[in-house]
Parts: structure tokens; sequence; C-alpha cells
């Protein structure tokens, strides 16, 4: 695969997307998108990657979110394609029936932060800065920041961020829930790499499942959840990897699951 606005690597069950844009702060242009977009269809098909992790190149940015010099005359259809777009990607990392890890290593801003949101989990060096910005240039979040900040953070501080546009550091960003875990500047990547491959290790169907479940089951009432959650538990209960995960329990060793 070539690809020239991202670095796209493979290695033991991780796969990682690295926005590779540093001279503009990893913004998101069309290309940029669609380039993701493919690396993400090769992951759904490689039954060897069981995680992935989205990071930005170089020390500044994880991405400092849609391409603001392409706005320049934008009118409302360019606008509404624009959020297509981002709402595209966004669906295909949240949708991907394996756990994507942002790894948010400088600022993750509007359409920036938007896409890590959309991920499962979130790794923040402690240099790095979030925020909705958007208000900032007369705009509002068009990749879903106003519905997914809103549902990790709740009303009161979404609103604070959405019409403020102000920048929070990570320790902020951790405390508000937006972020899982805030690790030294100097430590990140590896720490990273570390996270992913522990996640690497676990079931994957157990994995897919859960995922799926606490996607699915904030869009509907709790008892049509609840009985979500009753079939998908009994889809985990049988696979191989259940068995293997109690025998290994017996036998006081690690489990090594199949995925099957
Ligand atoms: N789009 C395009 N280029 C961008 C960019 C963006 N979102 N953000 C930064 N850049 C470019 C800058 O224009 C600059 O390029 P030049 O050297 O060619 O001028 C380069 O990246 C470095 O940026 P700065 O010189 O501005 O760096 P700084 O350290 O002074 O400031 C910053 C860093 C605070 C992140 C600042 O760049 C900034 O505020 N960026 C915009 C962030 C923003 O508002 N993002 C929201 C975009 S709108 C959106 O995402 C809508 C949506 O919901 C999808």
């Amino acid at each position: 695969m070539d690809f020239k606005l991202i670095i796209y690597e493979k290695s033991d069950g991780v796969a990682t997307i690295t926005l590779n844009r540093p001279e503009a702060l990893n913004a998101f242009s069309k290309d940029v998108v669609e380039e993701v977009l493919l690396a993400l269809e090769d992951i759904k098909n490689d039954e060897n990657v069981r995680v992935v992790i989205l990071t930005g190149a170089g020390e500044k940015a994880f991405s400092a979110g849609a391409d603001i010099k392409a706005m320049i005359g934008m009118n409302a259809l360019k606008a509404r394609e624009l959020s297509l777009m981002g709402e595209k990607l966004c669906l295909a990392l949240e949708n991907l029936e394996k756990p994507v890890v942002a790894a948010l290593n400088g600022y993750a801003l509007g359409g920036g932060l938007e896409v890590a949101m959309s991920c499962d989990l979130r790794v923040a060096s402690e240099t790095a800065k979030m925020g909705q910005t958007e208000i900032n240039i007369g705009l509002i979040p068009g990749w879903g920041g106003t519905q997914r900040l809103t549902r990790l953070v709740g009303k009161t501080k979404a609103k604070e961020l959405v019409l403020t546009g102000k920048i929070i550091d990570a320790k902020t960003a951790e405390h508000l829930g937006i972020v899982n875990m805030v690790v030294p500047a100097d430590k990140f990547r590896e720490a990273v790499r570390q996270f992913a491959l522990d996640l690497a290790a676990k079931a994957p169907v157990a994995v897919k499942v859960a995922k799926a479940l606490i996607n699915k089951g904030e869009d509907i009432g709790l008892e049509s959840a609840l009985a979500l959650e009753r079939e998908g538990f009994g889809v985990v209960a049988s696979t191989e990897d259940l068995q293997e995960g109690v025998k290994a329990f017996m036998e006081k060793r690690k489990p090594l699951f199949k995925g099957k």
C-alpha cells in the first residue's frame, strides 16, 4: 500500500496509523482521511491485527483538526460534505471490530479531538492539549463533537468546552474522563505500545463483542441493551477462547487466545 500522508505499520498484532503531516500539525485533509480509511479497511480484513493505534507524527500534534486552509470560500454544501467525510471516518473507527487506541502525543483540537473521541481508548502524553476550538474561527464541531463529547463528559462541561473553545491540558482531560491515562512524555510511545500489546493479548471475540455492546447500548433503552448483552454473552461463551481462559486459570498460567 502506497501512502503519502500516513505511516502504516503492523507488528505483533498491533497496527499503527500515524498521521504524517507534521508541518500542518497533522490536520485532516480529504486525502489524509481517505488514506486512514484505506488502512482501516486493510485492518478489518487482516485477522492478525488485534489492536490499532492512531497517532500523530512529531512531538507537537496528534491533529489540529480539519484543514482550516481548505475552508476559504466554503459554502453550505461543501461544509456538509466535510462533515460527512469526518463522520464516515469517526464511524469507521467506532464500528471497527477491533479496539482502537488514540495516542495523543500533542494537540488534539477540533476534528482531531473528535476523531480521538471516536476511538475506544485514549492515552495522552503529559504534554498533550485538547479542545473543541471551532468556535474560535466562527464554526461549530462538525465531526460529532457536540454529541460524543457530551456523552463522555456530560452537558455542563461539554457546553463549557464547545462554547468557549478553550484548550485544556492532559491532566484536566483525564479528570474530565476524556482520556484514560496520562503518561510522561519521555515514556509515551513505549507506554502506548505496551498498552496496545496488553490489549492484543485479550480474547478477540470477547473484546469485539464488549466494544459493540458498550457502543450500541448508549442509543437504546436499558432493557433492550441488557437483552443484547445477554445474546453477546452467549456468543462469547461459545468460543474456544473461553475454554482456554478457564483452563489457563485452573492451570495458573497465562491464556493463549486465538480469536475462535
Ligand atoms: N488546518 C490547517 N493548517 C493548520 C491547522 C489546521 N487545522 N492547524 C495548524 N495548521 C498549520 C498552521 O497554519 C501552520 O502552517 P504555516 O506554517 O504554513 O503557517 C502550521 O500548522 C503550524 O501551526 P502554528 O504556526 O499555528 O503553530 P502554533 O504553535 O503557533 O499554534 C495551534 C498551534 C494552537 C494548534 C494553532 O495552530 C491552531 O490554533 N490551530 C487551529 C486549531 C483549530 O482551530 N482546529 C479546528 C479546525 S476546524 C475543525 O476541525 C472543524 C471540525 O469540527 C471538523
